[in-house]
């Protein structure tokens, strides 16, 4: 309590002028640069039974009694304070297996075929050798001529993670993110840009657990946004029951976030849950305020979202895909009678749709918003 109440204080010593004077040498003596972006990608990190919310983060470069010494944690470029806390007990834990991969198609070879009702076989699919390759890689959106994934980790030793991959050959793949101060995310599910800000949203959930690829969760479900330029993650949104997919409406006005509640993976349904989208307002500050129910589906649950030009708001559900005008009216369905789990907008009219171990190509008088996805 204190320690805050003297926090406050020194900040409001430092005034505006504060991201200059943190490059100086004008910091008061109790206070140091803690960059969050030096971070932002550990070479190992630790499974939620071992470093969870009780253990202490010490960053690389410092150590217990230099964050304590100078307990006062400015961030280098945003305005962020950390301080520091104590420690707990630690623990193990296991579980490995096998990664998803990336695939693509020619979206020229699938409008060879868009007169055909079945073209199963007739579409090349390759698979991606993305290098070092994507660790069950799940939601992906293109950003700055090149493709962020999230990947859902593997295990108690791969973390779930952000990459960027080169779109072209060699697909060679960086890490952008990999931890929230230490804590491995639950496995990571979806990303979107923001089309002023442009930062990173994304979305973390259980299913590497009840999927049973990931260890019990050590975090709580919720939305993340980073900001590539300073490293800073922020927490914008919680209270779901497992937040899946997420998107802006095209003026960025809006985000959209599903939360596929009712299901619990290998351990099936439970009804009682979530099914629903949720629309959030997008303040100047990249913060999102307001949630709303913006709809809940009949049939599964909504997983992957986009909007189209219109900000009409397209969902993978139990049946295909639902779509609603802006205020929340269901407008139709491209119905599948099996579960889209993903789709996206492929340029002008186009649409391809992830079914389980089927992809549909659909033609349609709408045109994605402003960040397509590979697929
Ligand atoms: C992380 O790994 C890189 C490359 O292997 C190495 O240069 C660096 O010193 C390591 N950092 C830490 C904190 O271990
Ligand atoms: C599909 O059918 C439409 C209408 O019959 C036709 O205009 C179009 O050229 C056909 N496309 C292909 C790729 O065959
Ligand atoms: C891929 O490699 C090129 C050439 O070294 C580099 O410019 C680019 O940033 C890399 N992309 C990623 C995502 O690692
Ligand atoms: C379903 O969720 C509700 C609410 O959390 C819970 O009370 C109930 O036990 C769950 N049912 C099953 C079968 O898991």
């Amino acid at each position: 309590m204190t320690a805050v109440s003297v926090l406050v204080a020194a900040l409001a010593l430092l005034g505006p002028s504060l991201s200059s004077r943190v490059e100086g040498s004008s910091l008061p003596a109790q206070a140091q640069v803690i960059n969050q972006k030096s971070f932002n990608v550990l070479n190992a990190t630790q499974p939620p039974a071992v470093f969870n919310a009780e253990s202490l983060f010490v960053p690389p470069g410092h150590t217990e009694e230099s964050l304590v010494k100078r307990p006062f944690h400015v961030s280098k470029e945003t305005d962020e304070v950390f301080f520091v806390q104590n420690a707990g007990a630690k623990d193990a834990g296991t579980g490995l297996h096998k990664s998803a991969i990336i695939e693509k198609i020619s979206l020229a070879d699938a409008a060879a075929v868009s007169n055909k009702s079945d073209a199963a076989g007739l579409v090349k699919v390759t698979t991606v050798p993305s290098s070092p390759m994507v660790i069950n890689p799940n939601g992906a959106t293109n950003y700055r001529g090149q493709i962020i994934l999230t990947g859902e980790g593997q295990g108690n030793n791969t973390p779930p993670a952000l990459w960027l991959m080169n779109p072209q050959k060699p697909y060679n793949t960086t890490v952008l993110l990999n931890n929230y101060f230490g804590r491995q995310f639950n496995s990571l599910n979806d990303v979107a840009i923001h089309p002023k800000n442009k930062d990173v949203y994304f979305t973390d959930t259980i299913y590497g657990y009840v999927q049973d690829f990931r260890p019990a969760p050590g975090l709580q479900d919720q939305v993340y946004r980073l900001n590539p330029e300073t490293g800073a993650v922020t927490v914008v949104a919680d209270g779901f029951v497992h937040p899946n997919g997420f998107t802006f409406s095209p003026d960025g006005e809006y985000a959209y976030v599903t939360d596929t509640g009712i299901n619990y993976g290998f351990y099936g349904m439970n009804y009682t849950q979530a099914a629903s989208i949720y629309r959030f307002d997008v303040k100047k500050d990249g913060t999102l305020d307001n949630r709303k129910v913006f709809a809940f589906v009949n049939a599964g649950a909504p997983d992957g979202v986009h909007c189209d030009s219109w900000g009409n708001v397209y969902a993978g559900c139990g049946d295909g895909v639902h779509v609603w005008n802006p205020s929340g009216k269901l407008i139709g369905k491209i119905y599948l009678g099996t579960t889209s789990a993903n789709f996206n907008f492929a340029g002008k009219g186009r649409m391809v749709i992830c079914a389980e171990t089927e992809l549909y190509y659909a033609t349609l008088a709408a045109d994605g918003n402003y960040v397509e996805s590979e697929m």
